[in-house]
């Protein structure tokens, strides 16, 4: 070739930039996207309360009435959100959590309500677990020293199911970390013929300080720790094996909690499981963004989708977040 011809590279051969020039380009190849419908949206119901209670440690978070409660699943259905998980915080408890049970609990009816408010326009879930109910604050029954007696619990876990089934419910979240939760849960459901509703298993599920503005969410009256039952954050393998032992027992999704520190564990549970994957962006993390932004030190719609991005870059198909509503209205006016 004669000389001349071929100009004299001068820079850098390739040159990733390219394709970061204009927001048309980025959206192009934006390997990862988050839309509403890849959002739930934890809610909490209180009851004997007439109107809506901030929760101080969860900016912008409410402890709903049953009514307001309605309106923000009706919300979440405009919304297109995945689906919305129920939360109930009973007026009074006791040592083996009655309330989760009576058809006339909090819970069991608040997801009549909302069933009956969205029907099929939007999932409604509800967190199985008894730490909501029990006085001592545990996610199961005690033993009479004191231990959280996995085997008996599960026998309320089933009682549990079958009363979120008969309100309506079309995805329970059995959350308490109890060995053979999964199973009893879907045992329970199929003896009543209820065998199309579907669950969400809390699978690796970690000892965290970042349910820190839960327990305020929920008025826990827990002491101590759940170190028990949830896993060790120091285990990223053993998250895996929980999660495997729970598609093993019937499992429709498993989830990965918390989700920021624990974005390796979501990787690694995706690609070991062959049914989609929750991660639950948790108070913490929520508290975290909100503290930072109120004090002007992030920019904070950046930061929320940067956040919820993330996790899904990490391998989460569907997440959990105090964000989801707001989140939608953000990637779709976009
Ligand atoms: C248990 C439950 C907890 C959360 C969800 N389900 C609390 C716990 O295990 O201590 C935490 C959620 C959050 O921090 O946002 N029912």
């Amino acid at each position: 070739m004669a000389e001349g011809v071929v100009p004299e590279v001068t820079g850098p051969l390739v040159r990733p930039r390219r394709l970061r020039r204009t927001p048309g380009l980025r959206r192009m190849v934006a390997e990862t996207v988050v839309t509403p419908a890849q959002l739930i949206l934890p809610v909490f119901v209180r009851e004997g309360i007439g109107e809506p209670v901030p929760i101080a440690s969860m900016p912008g978070v409410v402890q709903h009435t049953r009514d307001s409660l309605r309106k923000a699943a009706a919300e979440a259905a405009d919304l297109g959100l995945g689906g919305v998980m129920l939360f109930g915080i009973p007026e009074r408890k006791d040592a083996t959590g009655s309330g989760a049970i009576d058809p006339g609990g909090i819970l069991n009816l608040a997801i009549a309500d909302v069933v009956g408010e969205v029907g099929d326009a939007l999932t409604v879930m509800s967190d199985l677990c008894l730490d909501e109910f029990t006085d001592h604050g545990h996610c199961g029954v005690l033993t009479p020293d004191g231990r959280v007696d996995n085997d008996r619990t599960l026998e309320l876990y089933a009682e549990m199911a079958r009363a979120h089934a008969d309100a309506g419910v079309d995805m329970v979240g059995p959350s308490g970390m109890m060995d053979g939760q999964v199973r009893v849960v879907r045992d329970a459901l199929d003896a009543e013929g209820h065998t199309d509703i579907s669950i969400l298993a809390y699978s690796a599920k970690y000892a965290s300080a970042f349910f820190g503005p839960f327990r305020e969410a929920v008025a826990s009256s827990l002491e101590g720790d759940r170190r028990t039952y949830q896993q060790d954050y120091a285990n990223a393998t053993e998250g895996v094996r929980e999660a495997l032992l729970d598609v093993e027992q019937g499992a429709d999704l498993v989830m990965v909690k918390p989700a920021l520190g624990y974005l390796d564990v979501v990787r690694r549970v995706r690609d070991a499981v062959d049914v989609p994957v929750a991660a639950y962006n948790v108070s913490g993390e929520y508290a975290m963004v909100e503290a930072a932004a109120a004090q002007g030190w992030i920019d904070r719609e950046p930061a929320i989708l940067e956040t919820l991005t993330s996790i899904r870059r990490a391998g989460a198909d569907v997440v959990l977040t105090y964000w989801a509503a707001e989140a939608a209205s953000l990637l779709t006016s976009r």
